[in-house]
């Protein structure tokens, strides 16, 4: 038995994906190993949600493979890579408004535990109980969202709502967690306090182990401010890889942006900041 820690996260190898003759993705590698963050930006249509879907098992590519911490799981579905470290959030948010913050947020274990047999939610453990509250507890307050745990969803604003459903996938306690989109509707505090909470994550803790993100947006603030490295699509293509410092000063990366609405290709004035320095 080796003890260590395996830390290669998501690969994916050449993938393509192609609806019918459209070629959406065309051979697209990219990691994202423990302990770091890594972007995938591109313009509206570059094809940043169906790498994304190939990542999580939504849909299957139509060539390429992805592996999880050395497995192959390219034709695994979703609820398997979850059992294999794979957490995700959605950029539609799916809380439930009928049960409290703390029980959205429970359902990130709970599904998790419960896995391919659903039935052991009718009779978990008293341990299963103890490990769920621990882990809401934790995910709560890693997300600064302790005193919101009575309150409804609906109640929420949509940055609080952002936070609840990542504390659920915190939760979930997978090693490396896919989100799409999650800056969406937030303001600029509450990005920036959004990317601490991520930095931490990756970074880990004493109790807890360094996670690794691979984070999907179409706006580059939130991704230029938190990320180790970013892959840039456009049109399906890869057409650009590097540190948020190199992606801010590249001319392709510009010119691909150029005519695309909403988007702020201002080089960042200092690489990340780590959390908790
Ligand atoms: N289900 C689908 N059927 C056909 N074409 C699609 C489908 N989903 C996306 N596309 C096309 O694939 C390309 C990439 O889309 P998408 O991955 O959604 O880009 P992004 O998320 O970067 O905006 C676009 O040209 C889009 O029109
Ligand atoms: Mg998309």
């Amino acid at each position: 038995m080796t003890t260590a820690v395996d830390t290669s996260g998501l690969t994916i190898t050449d993938v393509v994906v192609r609806y019918g003759g459209h070629t959406a993705v065309n051979k697209i590698s990219l990691t994202a190993p423990t302990g770091e963050i890594t972007g995938l930006i591109g313009p509206n249509g570059a094809g940043k949600t169906t790498t994304f879907n190939a990542c999580s098992g939504l849909l299957r590519p139509t060539s390429g493979s992805v592996h999880l911490f050395g497995q192959e799981v390219t034709h695994m579905s979703p609820q398997r890579r979850a059992q294999h470290g794979m957490g995700r959030t959605f950029q539609r948010m799916e809380l439930f408004d009928s049960l409290s913050v703390r029980e959205n947020v429970a359902l990130g274990r709970e599904g998790g535990m419960a896995g391919s047999k659903p039935w052991r939610h009718l009779r978990a453990s008293r341990s299963d109980s103890a490990d769920v509250a621990n882990a809401v507890t934790a995910a709560l307050e890693l997300c600064d969202i302790t005193r919101l745990a009575t309150r409804r969803p609906a109640d929420l604003s949509t940055g609080q709502r952002r936070l609840v459903e990542l504390a659920r996938c915190i939760a979930g306690g997978f090693r490396l967690m896919l989100l799409d989109e999650p800056s969406s509707g937030l303001d600029k505090r509450e990005t920036t306090a959004f990317g601490q909470i991520l930095r931490s994550l990756v970074e880990g803790a004493t109790d807890r182990p360094g996670v690794g993100i691979l984070i999907v947006e179409h706006d580059m603030s939130l991704v230029m401010s938190v990320c180790d490295y970013i892959h840039v699509l456009d049109f399906g293509e890869p057409i650009f890889q590097g540190t948020p410092t190199e992606v801010g000063a590249s001319e392709i990366v510009r010119a691909a942006y150029l005519g695309s609405e909403a988007v702020d290709v201002a080089v960042p004035g200092a690489p990340h900041a780590k959390a908790g320095a």
